[in-house]
């Protein structure tokens, strides 16, 4: 009897626990299906039944190495195809052109649930919601992609060069300062400054002038990105009070993002109502996608500021960071530093004020961004769920698996370029054969790069006035390895001796 009352007091807490044992049983079930589901698709071991490869990508984190050199290795070991596990999620790694070609140039497969609700948020904060970038709703994207495509029309585009011109001349000022001064210039910094200032300048029509000033945005940018990573590759991260300092800080950084768009935002309709001559730039554009003033709710103001962060961040990073890459493969190749120089001396010679026509001369030089985005792609993939079973590469692939687009994958796979470490920007010639569906630093299809042209108009006219006045020596003993920060970027921040050009 005694016995029985214990056990009937002890209920209140062993039910729930048996509740939570039931629900981690079944959990496990469904894992085991969906490994029994997915499992002839080949892959590496799993060194967790729950957590799947996870814990390799938390090895190669701490080691500051590069996930997506795991998953070239994994794509030459395994082929076109494979599979990895993490928790209920399955990820189908894809090197296959054709599928790439299928499922990417589609709009029928919508972009990943797992990763792109992720960056909804970061731990809590509103980071890029439902903008132009994470927008998982076709409905939803396609009305923001029409209303901001004018911003980066051609022809509004070609408008743009004196503004690329002014910027860029600034950034031409600091680096005769560190010539004259024989100072040491890391020039991802640089590249950061100047990209910022003129996506600010462009895109919302502020005068940041960063090259000169400090700034609290570029070092928000990277926190933010940095705290991208850890939600995305680690959700335990925010369960460890050893991460809540950075936590808080990402956290911040989010709001500074967010808050500066509001205060941007708000500047600009008063200028509108103020019947003020206003630009059809980014800002305008993300102000229309909102809809009508009286109608707008808390959520249309909301999806202004996610558009807002999105193009900070995503016309800013991207670029600066193949500069930087560009920089440092012309440091480590002097043949090609010397080619491309002569094209930009034919090109621009003495001139200061770099036009459209110049820009569609300068052939080496849009070679030599190509291939410093083959090997060093800054945003490296993309990822599409699987609503409908498919067959890649002879392979079944089941309905609710995640297919993974590596452009770091294939443009370093000896399958698709010859000796694929080699930096060698005639690989690009026109005469060259294209890449079959394996090159895509901007992603393909309907969701590829808004802003591509616009980015490379940018680095065109930036490292054409760099060359065409300074000669530069890369700092010997840096590392030339890549930093992962969800992009991707030089991990020594290319330190350059800058001098003025004597020929
Ligand atoms: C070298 C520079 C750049 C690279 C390599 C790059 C690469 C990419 C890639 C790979 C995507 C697809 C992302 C995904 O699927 O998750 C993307 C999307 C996007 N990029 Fe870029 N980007 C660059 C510069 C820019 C610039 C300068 C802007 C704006 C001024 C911009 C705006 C966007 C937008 C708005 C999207 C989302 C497009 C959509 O889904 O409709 N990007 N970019």
């Amino acid at each position: 009897m005694a016995i029985l009352n214990a056990l009937w007091g002890g209920l209140p807490l062993l039910l729930p626990l048996c509740v939570v044992l039931l629900a981690f049983l079944g959990y496990c079930l469904y894992i085991k299906y969906l490994h029994l589901k997915y499992d002839h698709i080949p892959g590496p071991p799993r060194p967790s039944f729950i957590l799947g490869h996870s814990p390799i990508f938390l090895d190669v984190m701490k080691k500051d190495e590069l996930v997506h050199d795991k998953f070239r290795e994994w794509a030459e070991t395994y082929g076109p195809v494979y599979k990895i596990n993490f928790l209920h999620y399955v990820i189908i790694g894809v090197s296959c052109p054709h599928a790439t070609k299928e499922i990417l140039m589609s709009s029928k497969h919508p972009k990943d649930k797992f990763l792109y609700t992720r960056l909804f948020n970061l731990f809590g904060q509103r980071f890029l919601g439902n903008g132009l970038v994470t927008a998982r709703n076709h409905e939803q994207w396609y009305k923001q992609r029409r209303i901001m495509d004018p911003a980066f029309s051609s022809l509004y585009l070609r408008g743009l060069t004196g503004t690329f011109n002014e910027r860029a001349e600034k950034l031409m000022d600091k680096l005769t300062e560190q010539a004259d001064n024989g100072t040491e210039a890391n020039m991802l910094s640089l590249f950061n400054y100047v990209a910022l200032d003129i996506i600010a300048k462009v895109a919302f029509g502020a005068d940041l002038d960063l090259v000169k000033y400090t700034s609290p945005f570029p070092k928000a940018i990277e926190m933010c990105m940095r705290g991208m990573v850890h939600v995305v590759r680690d959700v335990t991260f925010a369960y460890f009070p050893k991460n809540w300092p950075f936590i808080d800080e990402v956290r911040k950084a989010c709001r500074l993002l967010r808050e500066t768009g509001a205060q941007w935002i708000n500047a600009r309709k008063a200028a509108m109502h103020n019947g003020e001559d206003i630009p059809k730039d980014i800002l305008t554009q993300i102000i229309k996608s909102a809809g009508q003033e009286e109608s707008m709710t808390k959520e249309d103001e909301e999806l202004m500021l996610d558009n807002f962060v999105t193009f900070f961040i995503a016309g800013q990073e991207t670029t600066a960071n193949q500069m930087a890459f560009c920089m440092m493969e012309l440091g480590r190749h002097p043949e090609l530093l010397q080619k491309v120089r002569k094209e930009v001396d034919e090109v621009i010679g003495m001139k200061r004020e770099i036009n459209n026509e110049d820009l569609g001369k300068l052939n080496y030089l849009s070679q030599v961004l190509q291939e410093t985005l083959r090997l060093y792609p800054t945003a490296p993939g993309t990822s599409r769920d699987l609503l409908e079973d498919e067959v890649i590469s002879g392979i079944h692939i089941p309905a609710g698996a995640t297919c993974m687009f590596s452009s770091y994958t294939t443009g370093r796979l000896e399958t698709f370029f010859k000796d694929p470490l080699k930096f060698d920007p005639d690989r690009f010639h026109p005469d060259a054969p294209k890449p079959y569906y394996c090159y895509y630093p901007f992603a393909l299809g309907p969701r590829s790069c808004l802003g591509k042209n616009f980015a490379q108009m940018e680095a065109k006219v930036v490292m054409a006035k760099l060359l065409q006045r300074f000669d530069f020596t890369l700092v010997p003993g840096q590392t030339f390895a890549i930093k992962d920060t969800g992009s991707l970027r030089p991990m020594s921040g290319v330190p350059c001796t800058i001098r003025h050009r004597q020929n």
